[in-house]
Formats: C-alpha cells, sequence, structure tokens
C-alpha cells in the first residue's frame, strides 16, 4: 500500500480541524488561517504602484537555469537533436511527479542506512551518488514538506481572495495535478474547473493521485463560514490538449497559470499571455504565478537540475513578471511574492 493511500485511509478532515496543521510523509496538511484578515502575512503586495513608469532598463532581464537535467542531456547525445518541447514536458512531469508521493521520512532512513554500507566499504562511486540523493531529499523535505513553498495553501488564499466572481468558470492552462484551481474551485464554491494539460500523465497519475484526502480550505456556501473541500467535492474537467488548440469563446471567469510563462523564451511570452486573454469574460481575471528569482531558488533549481530541469527555464521577480503581464495589455490588480513565487491578479484593459 502506497503512503498516499494509507493517508487517505486513515485521515479524514472536517471543520474541526481548522486552524490545525499536521505533518503526513508526503506532504503537509494546513488548515490553518481561515480569517480573510489574517492572510496578508502570506503575501507581500503592492511592490510597484504605477506599471506605466517600469522600463526593462531599470529592471532587467530574468535570470536564466542553465544547469539541465542528466535525463535531458542522455536523450539528446543518443538522439543527436535537441529534446522536443512536449517531451521535455513528459520527462519533467514522471520525473517531479515521483517526488510528491514519496514517504520522505521512511526514504531518509533508507538512505542514510546505504550511505554507510558504502561508506564502511569505501565504495567512492557509491558514496558520491548517495550523498548527493540524500542532499536532494533533505532539500525536498524541507521545501515542499515541512515549509510547504511548492502548493503553500495560505499564500495562494492570500493571493485568490476576494475576487468578485460567484460560481465561477476557471481554466487551468498547463494544469498538471490542477492544485491552484482545487484551492480556487473551495474558495468560490460552485465553481466549474476545467484542467488542460497535453501531457496525459498529467490526467491519469498527477492528478489522479492527488490525494483524495487532501482538505482544502475553502468557504462554506450555506452559512459563508469556512469548510473543508476535497478533490471529489469539486466539479472539474480534464482536457488532454494543447492549449494553442482550444476552442473555447471568452466564457471563463478566471484564466489560470503556475509556472508558465518562464518556461518560453522571450519571442514567445506574448503568445502565451495571448492564449490566456483568449478565452476569459472581458470582467474576467488573470491568474498567474512563476518561480521567483532569490538565491535560495537558484540553489534549489542547481540541486534539483536533474529532477525538474528538461525544460527551458527562467526565474523572475515580480517586476519583470508584471512588466510582461502589463505589456501585454492587462492592467494588474494585485500583484507580491508569496513563499517561492510570483502572483499576479489582473484583468484585460
Ligand atoms: C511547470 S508545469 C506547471 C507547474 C505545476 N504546478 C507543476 O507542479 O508541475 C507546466 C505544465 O504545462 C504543460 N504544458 C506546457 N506547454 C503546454 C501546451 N502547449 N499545452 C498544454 N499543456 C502544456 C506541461 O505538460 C506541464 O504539465
Amino acid at each position: 500500500m502506497s503512503v498516499i493511500q494509507k493517508h487517505e485511509e486513515f485521515l479524514q478532515y472536517s471543520e474541526q480541524d481548522i486552524e490545525t496543521t499536521l505533518l503526513t510523509p508526503s506532504f503537509r496538511v494546513d488548515l490553518r488561517n481561515p480569517k480573510k484578515e489574517d492572510l496578508d502575512q502570506f503575501i507581500t503586495t503592492n511592490i510597484v504602484s504605477d506599471w506605466s513608469q517600469l522600463s526593462w532598463k531599470q529592471i532587467g532581464r530574468p535570470y536564466e537555469v542553465k544547469t539541465v537535467a542528466k535525463d535531458r542531456i542522455e536523450w539528446e547525445n543518443h538522439n543527436q537533436t535537441s529534446m522536443p518541447v512536449k517531451t521535455s514536458w513528459e520527462y519533467f512531469n514522471r520525473s517531479f511527479h515521483e517526488w510528491f508521493v514519496k514517504d520522505v521520512p521512511a526514504e531518509l532512513e533508507e538512505k542514510k542506512k546505504a550511505l554507510a554500507k558504502h561508506l564502511k566499504q569505501f565504495h567512492l562511486g557509491e558514496i558520491k551518488e548517495g550523498v548527493g540523493d540524500l542532499i536532494k531529499l533533505r532539500l525536498w523535505n524541507y521545501v515542499h514538506r515541512i515549509e510547504d513553498g511548492i502548493w503553500d495553501p495560505r499564500g495562494k488564499r492570500a493571493l485568490f481572495e476576494g475576487l468578485d466572481i460567484q460560481k465561477p468558470k476557471i481554466l487551468f492552462l498547463g494544469a498538471a495535478e490542477g492544485y491552484e484551481a482545487m484551492q480556487l474551485a473551495a474558495m468560490y464554491p460552485g465553481a466549474e474547473v476545467v484542467l488542460v494539460d497535453y501531457d496525459s500523465y498529467c490526467r491519469d497519475y498527477r492528478f489522479a493521485e492527488f490525494p483524495e484526502s487532501y482538505p482544502f480550505l475553502g468557504v462554506n456556501p450555506r452559512t459563508g463560514g469556512p469548510k473543508v473541500w476535497y478533490k471529489s467535492d469539486m466539479n472539474i474537467e480534464y482536457v488532454v490538449e494543447d492549449i494553442r488548440n482550444l476552442k473555447y469563446g471568452k466564457e471563463f471567469d478566471i484564466v489560470l497559470s503556475v509556472g508558465l510563462l518562464e518556461h518560453v523564451p522571450d519571442e514567445h511570452k506574448e503568445e502565451i499571455l495571448d492564449m490566456h486573454r483568449r478565452f476569459l469574460k472581458p470582467s474576467g481575471y488573470l491568474i498567474m504565478t512563476t518561480p521567483r528569482d532569490q538565491l535560495k531558488s537558484r540553489l534549489y533549481y542547481k540541486i534539483m537540475a536533474d529532477v525538474m530541469n528538461h525544460t527551458y527555464r527562467e526565474l523572475m521577480n515580480i517586476k519583470q513578471m508584471g512588466l510582461f503581464v502589463y505589456e501585454s495589455g492587462f492592467d494588474i490588480l494585485r500583484h507580491g511574492y508569496i513563499k517561492v513565487h510570483n502572483g499576479i491578479i489582473a484583468k484585460t484593459r
């Protein structure tokens, strides 16, 4: 039985658990801070007061992560050509998903024992590999499990709160496991969610294996008070398609992406932003987040290169991200930093 299945069998959360947090072997459950007024602690906002005054000359261009995953290098050597973009996402999704479903404490123990054995027997190659594995696992334990930096439910709730929408239609472009759309659906009950990703592995594994028992803190539509929501309570359709082929009209209240803009070089950024605009109602909200350019993130992507760097990747700060969004014809309503991402809420101008 996998660690996630065990978690599903034994744990169910309810309103009594609100204001608590708990560490499972794979991730943190965090039901703290249902009060709107407290959410400001989890986001630093209003860094820029007038986007029209900002220029690329002042703020510089994003930082490009150059360390590439071993699997990609091997594929390219074998095929004597550069890896196609879709293949690079397929490699990324399979590699990244493995980490979300780990029993981290058990694997740490196992790796430590193996390393001790190799040290005793003086196996230099295995020692080097074992140390590298342990460093990655410890980093993952800290960033994802202890700090909850990747899912960051409190930061996301702070970013998403207060939108003027009822029973929204939500489109998530490059949805992977769909976490942020589920958080939005919990906060805005009655939501209709469409997750789009062209890698079917995301529908069949990343989303399908996202824990049924993971509690999303949201709103009770009957009382307006807090309520715990689960994936199975939500109205979610998963579409496996290239976002460039979508045929929707301007029908969505929210178009969302998380970690997409930084994966295309500058000449394609406008095209990506246009795909967000294309399906938005005139009153609809664009929501985007991208990883922050900070020293610890640069280090993280260097250490985790074999796990995560199959694709082109940049790190940017909120000014750089905002300027792309502003120059593409959006008005920025809220912007700021959450734990490891920049976040923006905008409307078309
Ligand atoms: C970096 S992931 C998003 C981050 C995500 N939260 C995660 O945990 O991996 C971007 C996703 O977009 C998908 N994607 C990239 N380009 C796409 C396209 N043109 N059409 C559909 N999906 C795309 C990839 O398959 C990938 O699952």
